[in-house]
């Protein structure tokens, strides 16, 4: 049996339903996976993450080896035992966050070197050692150690990175270990459409559990990303699933389903949660505006999140100006759930054949998905 199966497919774009089939379960598709980089969702218990809505929750190998190291990890049996979540987890590689949060000191066909950002200790990394600590921490889903390139980049730059990301790609599956794990190849390519291509026939000719789309929300802009994201998606195949990495607003959530992709993280809802920031389908809301000082109302009217259903906007604005935690909990509670209720809403039109048509309509009415 395959591990993923598509269940509706709306007949006006590339717009599928599906179900993710893991080791710790299934995963429904379209699928917004929070980000639980350290081993936690920021401020949350995993109880609270569950009643989110969220089936499936991303951490990060970069952080993971550094602290406490894939050993740690593995001697106390699991990444699920440590983040006490029985639920599917998937481990991006580290290619983004050694090119996002250190120093590089040394990067080549071979791998890199990086000063860590936690004690500027160097550390190496690469395809097989990327591999080898996603087999050990045990995620259901792991991902191929990828080269990603800023925006803008020169052309020989990111030609450079492709060919890597390819050649590291061949060299991940090779190095891969853990049965029941599946792997995903990730596509490169900036917003060059051509080396976009390129990338995706040589990704999808080794032959991956799921494929991603990398690079992209790295400031190109919504018009750019669409193009990109409806291009690449078109060339991966129909029966795998399709991950776009790091997006996004809930436009670009809603652009990107419309073009056939199945999963998504961004750190959106939770890094604005804790910075006050709330989304809500009348729009954003800022809590620690003193024109909530008052308010009985809920973040937003009709949620049925833990925190719009017992606090009021004047309660958290005072967590907030106090900086108590309790503030960026509940926005982290009801921006997730946000963005759970948004992927509900996408899965049920799909599955009701209106999708295409209620995209048009969410992404035209700016407030409600923006
Ligand atoms: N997260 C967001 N973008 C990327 C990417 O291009 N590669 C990886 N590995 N992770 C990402
Ligand atoms: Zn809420």
């Amino acid at each position: 049996m395959s591990h993923f199966e598509v269940i509706a497919s709306d007949p006006h774009c590339g717009a599928r339903r599906g179900v993710l089939t893991t080791a710790h379960g299934p995963v429904q598709t379209p699928a917004f996976m929070p980000v639980g980089t350290a081993g936690t969702v920021k401020g949350l218990t995993p109880d609270q993450i569950e009643a989110t809505g969220a089936g499936i929750v991303l951490a990060n190998t970069y952080h993971l080896m550094l602290r406490p190291g894939a050993e740690v990890v593995e001697r106390v049996g699991g990444l699920h035992r440590f983040m006490a979540w029985d639920r599917p987890i998937l481990t991006d590689s580290g290619g983004y966050q050694v090119f996002s949060l250190s120093a590089l000191t040394r990067i080549d066909d071979e791998g890199v070197e990086f000063a860590s950002h936690v004690d500027g200790a160097k550390v190496h990394l690469n395809a097989e050692i990327a591999t080898n600590i996603q087999n050990r921490l045990g995620a259901d889903v792991i991902m191929c150690f990828d080269e990603c390139t800023p925006f803008p980049a020169e052309p020989e730059r990111l030609e450079k990175a492709v060919a890597r990301t390819i050649a590291w790609a061949r060299r991940c599956r090779q190095a891969h270990r853990r049965d029941g794990q599946l792997l995903f190849g990730i596509v490169q390519g900036g917003i060059d459409l051509a080396l976009r291509s390129h990338c995706a026939e040589e990704i999808v000719r080794i032959g991956f559990d799921g494929y991603a789309i990398g690079g992209l929300s790295v400031g190109e802009g919504h018009e750019h990303m669409v193009r990109t994201v409806e291009h690449t998606a078109a060339l991966l195949p129909a029966d795998r699933p399709r991950y776009l990495m790091g997006v996004g607003m809930p436009a670009d959530i809603v652009a990107a389903v419309r073009a056939g992709v199945d999963m998504f993280d961004c750190v959106l809802p939770t890094r604005n949660g804790r910075n006050a920031f709330a989304f809500t389908r009348q729009g954003p809301l800022r809590l620690r505006n003193s024109v909530h000082i008052d308010s009985t109302e809920p973040i937003e009217d009709g949620c049925d999140c833990y925190a719009c259903r017992n606090f009021t906007r004047g309660a958290i604005r005072h967590f907030f100006n106090c900086s108590e935690m309790l503030g960026p909990i509940l926005l982290t509670v009801h921006n997730l759930r946000f963005y759970q209720r948004l992927m509900a809403e996408i899965r049920l039109q799909i599955e009701q054949g209106g999708f295409d048509c209620w995209a048009a309509t969410a992404l035209a009415r700016d407030d409600s998905v923006r």
